[in-house]
């Protein structure tokens, strides 16, 4: 077999290189003045989603302009539980909302066959970018997490305290374990046929980690976790997987040793020199600059890459923010990470 030349596929094989490649998560999207315009044209955010030239249109704009190592599908984390029969949509302003599952009889009527057929504009849109990008750009594919998507589920939005799934989660072990089967196989699924389309690694996000009681944390974070990887590795034994357990604090080497990913996204609120100490030695590592460092831009970003470079190029890495990009974002800022990161 050749092996890919491309930055961060050598990267994700534990080699250092003289500059770290880079990618932002949520480097595609509203502070960009193309993806508003796009927006305009089109109208709902999940119709974007499922038009693949627009979807490919999207995923490809921040590349155009800041020419990252990696483009990440446009696309969102609650395709899958809408393409398995879950009501889904998003208010303006708001962000989403579904109507909630909440019992036994509701996740029974959770279906994962057929699901990659209602995904398939998804994977059209992969295609798609694959004849467009760069032949050293990588195209990563991601999922949420089952227990970050579980949240948004039972929850039926976006939440604060999470007290709802939570409740569920730890007094009905059983039953919220059937949700949790259901999303473990319809994850590797919607992850393969990203792969098959032509995702050269893929991402898990659990942005929702951080809020796992410790005493349940291997149950709900970790085993199924590792159910994806060894389930998207019997079919794709070479495809990277990068985990992004958001908020986990001192659990993040225990989540690396477990769950077998590839590598790991650190959000921002891990030192990094403690990365470098506690991570690194463990495998690749991304991260992990503060998007809102990101948004105030100036000396206080000029030190923030700083540090980060200084503590992680020696060892295998990948240049990215600890959580999206903000939509208060201003472009200027980005051009100054860009160049940061490229004349290091
Ligand atoms: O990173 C990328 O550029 C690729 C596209 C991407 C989106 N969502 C597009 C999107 C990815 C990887 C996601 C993942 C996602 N979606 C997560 C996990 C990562 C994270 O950021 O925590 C979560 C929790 C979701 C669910 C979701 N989708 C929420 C809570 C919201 C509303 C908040 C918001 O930022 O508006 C969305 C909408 C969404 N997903 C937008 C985009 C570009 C905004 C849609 C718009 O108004 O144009």
């Amino acid at each position: 077999m050749i092996r890919s030349s491309k930055p961060i596929l050598r990267a994700l094989r534990g080699e250092i290189l003289d500059h770290p490649p880079f990618w932002f998560m949520r480097q595609a999207g509203r502070y960009l003045p193309e993806y508003r315009a796009l927006r305009e044209k089109l109208g709902g955010f999940l119709d974007l989603c499922y038009t693949p030239e627009f979807a490919a249109e999207a995923t490809l704009q921040p590349v155009r302009r800041f020419g990252m190592d990696a483009a990440i599908l446009f696309s969102d984390i609650l395709l899958v539980p809408q393409a398995m029969g879950q009501k889904l949509w998003f208010e303006p302003g708001e962000g989403p909302a579904l109507t909630p599952i909440r019992t036994a009889d509701a996740v029974s009527s959770l279906r994962v066959e057929g699901l990659t057929e209602r995904l398939q504009p998804v994977y059209r849109a992969l295609e798609l970018v694959v004849t467009a990008l760069p032949k050293e750009t990588v195209l990563i594919g991601f999922a949420g997490a089952p227990w970050t998507v579980a949240t948004y589920m039972v929850e039926g939005r976006s939440s604060r305290e999470f007290s709802i799934v939570k409740e569920w989660a730890l007094a009905d072990a059983s039953g919220f374990d059937r949700l949790i089967d259901r999303l473990v196989a319809a994850t590797c699924a919607h992850l393969r046929a990203q792969i098959s389309a032509g995702a050269e690694v893929v991402q898990l996000f659990d942005t929702w980690a951080g809020v796992v009681p410790p005493a349940a944390f291997d149950r709900l974070v970790i085993e199924p976790t590792r159910r994806i990887v060894d389930c998207v590795r019997k079919d794709h034994p070479d495809t990277p997987i990068i985990g992004f357990p958001r908020g986990i604090g001192p659990l993040y080497p225990r989540y690396f040793r477990e769950t077998a990913v590839t590598a790991v996204s650190v959000d921002a609120t891990v030192l990094p020199e403690t990365i470098a100490e506690t991570l690194q030695p463990l495998g690749v590592v991304q991260g992990n600059l503060d998007p809102a460092v990101l948004v105030g831009g100036g000396s206080a970003l000029d030190r923030g890459v700083a540090r980060i470079l200084g503590a992680l190029r020696a060892g295998p890495f990948i240049f990215n923010l600890g959580h999206g990009i903000l939509p208060e974002t201003p472009i200027e800022h980005v051009t100054q990470l860009v160049s940061l990161i490229r004349n290091a």
